[in-house]
């Protein structure tokens, strides 16, 4: 039965329908007395007017960036629609899920699923496939798409002649792989024989926007390929507004204070971590642990003032920062709504654009490439518009071409259940020195810096499903976590705690020294005590003349750690992604080969297996 048929067999009222009293009974009258083809037409015909209707309605809200739901199901053959994603901090997942929803409230049959769940073998059964994926690493798929990354692009990939499809992928455009993971989907299913529906959408940090209008463009050629319809209700697309309990979220972060700031490093550390403690009481907002906590920092300001003087700027010019026309006063609007620290290879060529700059216009050419990556590391607007001479630009037009400052993520160091109304976060502050200037993380300086107990910020809640405690609770679990990798960890036991659960546990944790080094110290050692944490084991890379990192204690407890494996551990890496997540992994790797015998080849498929069943869950950055 498609969901027509289902509709029209409900007894329509004003209460269930949006309909009027008259409407109703006309209907009511109507409907019940059509016979089968007569249906069939009358489905059709409606599909058609609301293509017409629809596709102008979108067309009016891309324009006046307006948003509200796509709604009333009234579909002429339920098809089906598989929505794949490939997600590792959540953003895709959540995309995912609010599509799925809109395509079966117009009708459609909708099969969601990660990646990592998806029989690729399956593939050549299907006819509709969405595909909403980001990138992480250096161009490189998200954990849980890296199966069906790998079968996709080998030789068992079937044709896929009758499939339709298309790609959101999700990036940042910081990266020089910008969503390298989405456009090999989109290539790689175009070889395959797969047809476009509609066209791929890059999304940069800030992907709302783009994110919903290819949701419309996908609703409406599904339409109009006859799948489904759609009616757009008063002039309005999909809406991507988070349907969380909380009223806020990334696109309206809470104003949340401060509690406590702490930097939990000794004296004489090299190195500065901050416990902060915030509240979030009156925000409804709910976290789990393996949850981020997104954070919308502001620019450092003298960074802010060193550009207004270079530029030759007065601050208090009043500037537009959005397309609803939105005004701020130049310093304001540099201090809390745009990215100056980064230079991307998309804003230099913008800057061309309005300069005309020959210099920088050389270095976008063709054999340049290097020399523009080399260019950009380390570098931000001041350099840039110092380097080029760009002062006599207009403000206006020079911060219109800016990107939206990005929210930045931290993993969640508390559980909500021994905290209520606060979330906890533990951040490294960042300082280097680079082409002969002081830099300033722009967060971590914030929040080390200029921020203490009773200041507020804004902040959302990043769910993440891709990082969570098993259901089990008496499942044993093994953390990974060097660095500011273990705040999760402080979640995940207090958790634990205060839930009763009895499972093992076991934290590998390495920092540079223990006497100034080991956040959490005391809180480890009590639940080591109370039996919370079964095992810990540390590496204090830099009190020994030769390095120890969390891999090598690993390795030199394989046989137990094996065990634990084999016992159904779930294992958890958090931290440094460029280099302790792929050394950790190899020594996984290593582990599984001397302690269970495998070859290098069925160790990797083991985990792949364990990443599958979610027993090994990774949360690097
Ligand atoms: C899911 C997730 C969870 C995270 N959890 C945590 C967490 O729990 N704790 C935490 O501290 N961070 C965490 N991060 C990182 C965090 O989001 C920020 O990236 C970090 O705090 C830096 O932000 P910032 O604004 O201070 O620095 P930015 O202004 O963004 O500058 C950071 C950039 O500076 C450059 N840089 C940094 N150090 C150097 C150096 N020594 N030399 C040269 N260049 C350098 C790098 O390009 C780096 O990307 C997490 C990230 C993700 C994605
Ligand atoms: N993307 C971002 O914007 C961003 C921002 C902040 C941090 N990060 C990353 O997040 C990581 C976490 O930073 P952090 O300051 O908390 O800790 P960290 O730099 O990872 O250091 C924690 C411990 O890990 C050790 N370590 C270094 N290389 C390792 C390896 N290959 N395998 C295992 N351990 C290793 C360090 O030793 P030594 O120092 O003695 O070598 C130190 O003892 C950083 O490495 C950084 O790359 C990314
Ligand atoms: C460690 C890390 C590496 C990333 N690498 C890339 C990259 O190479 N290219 C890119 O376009 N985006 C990159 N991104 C940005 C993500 O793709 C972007 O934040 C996306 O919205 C994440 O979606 P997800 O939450 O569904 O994984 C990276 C993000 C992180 C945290």
């Amino acid at each position: 039965m498609c969901a027509f048929e289902r509709w029209i067999l409900l007894e329509l009222q004003v209460m269930n329908s949006p309909f009027n009293q008259e409407q109703v009974e006309l209907l009511n009258r109507l409907l019940p007395t059509l016979t089968e083809s007569q249906r069939t037409w009358l489905s059709g015909y409606i599909a058609a007017l609301q293509g017409t209707a629809a596709a102008a309605a979108v067309a009016a809200v891309t324009q006046a960036n307006t948003s509200a739901a796509v709604s009333a199901p009234v579909a002429t053959a339920a098809k089906e629609v598989t929505v794949l994603y490939g997600s590792q901090t959540g953003n895709g997942h959540g995309l995912s899920k609010k599509l799925s929803k809109k395509l079966e409230e117009v009708g459609l049959q909708v099969t969601m699923s990660s990646m990592s769940d998806f029989k690729p073998n399956n593939l050549k059964k299907l006819q509709n496939l969405l595909i909403i994926v980001s990138t992480h690493g250096e161009g490189e798929p998200p954990d849980n798409a890296i199966p069906f990354y790998e079968f996709l692009h080998s030789k068992r990939a079937p044709q896929v002649d009758h499939l339709q499809y298309s790609v959101l992928a999700l990036g940042d455009t910081s990266y020089e792989f910008f969503c390298q993971t989405g456009k090999d989907f989109d290539k790689r299913l175009e070889e395959l024989g797969g047809k476009r529906l509609t066209p791929r959408v890059d999304c940069d940090v800030d992907f709302d926007e783009s994110a919903a209008e290819w949701m419309n463009q996908v609703l409406l050629s599904l339409n109009e390929a006859g799948t489904g319809s759609l009616v757009v209700e008063n002039g309005s697309a999909v809406a991507l507004s988070d349907s969380t309990e909380s009223e806020f979220s990334r696109s309206n972060p809470f104003q949340a204070e401060i509690l406590e700031n702490l930097n939990l490093n000794g004296r004489g550390s090299d190195r500065e971590t901050r416990h902060i403690e915030i509240s979030l009481e009156g925000s409804n907002l709910q976290y789990e642990p393996g949850d981020s906590l997104g954070i919308y920092p502001e620019n450092h300001p003298q960074l802010v003032d060193d550009l207004i003087a270079a530029m030759g700027w007065n601050a208090d010019e009043v500037v537009v920062i959005n397309k609803h026309g939105e005004a701020r006063a130049l310093r304001d609007a540099l201090l809390r709504h745009y990215e100056i620290t980064v230079l991307t290879k998309p804003l230099i060529e913008q800057v061309v654009k309005v300069s005309g700059n020959e210099g920088l216009r050389t270095l976008l050419e063709p054999g340049h490439e290097q020399e523009l990556r080399t260019y950009i590391e380390e570098r931000d607007l001041l350099d840039l518009v110092q380097d080029y001479g760009l002062q006599q630009l207009p403000a206006g037009e020079f911060v219109s071409i800016l990107r939206k400052i990005p929210a930045r993520l931290y993993s969640i160091a508390s559980s909500s259940k021994a905290f209520p109304d606060e979330v906890h976060v533990t951040v490294r502050t960042v300082r280097y020195e680079a082409h002969g200037r002081h830099r300033y993380g722009v967060c971590s300086v914030q929040l080390a810096e200029r921020l203490e107990a009773g200041d507020s910020l804004p902040v959302y809640i990043q769910h993440n499903p891709n990082f969570k405690l098993p259901e089990n609770p008496d499942t044993p679990i093994i953390m990974i976590g060097p660095g500011t990798g273990v705040a999760p960890f402080r979640a995940f036991l207090g958790e634990r705690e205060e839930t009763g659960a009895e499972g093992k546990s076991w934290l590998f944790y390495g920092d540079q020294h223990f006497s100034t080094d080991f956040l959490y110290q005391i809180e480890w050692q009590r639940w080591l005590k109370d039996g919370v944490l079964t095992r810990m084991d540390v590496a204090f890379s830099r009190d020994t003349d030769k390095k120890v990192y969390v891999q090598h204690r690993m390795l030199e407890k394989s046989k137990d750690l094996y065990q634990w494996l084999q016992e159904g551990a779930c294992v958890y890496v958090c931290g440094d992604e460029k280099k302790m997540a792929h050394d950790v992994h190899s020594a996984l790797g290593s582990i599984l080969e001397q302690e269970g015998g495998m070859s290098p080849e069925e160790a990797a498929e083991y985990l792949t297996l364990m990443q599958q069943q979610k027993r090994y869950q990774r949360d690097v950055y």
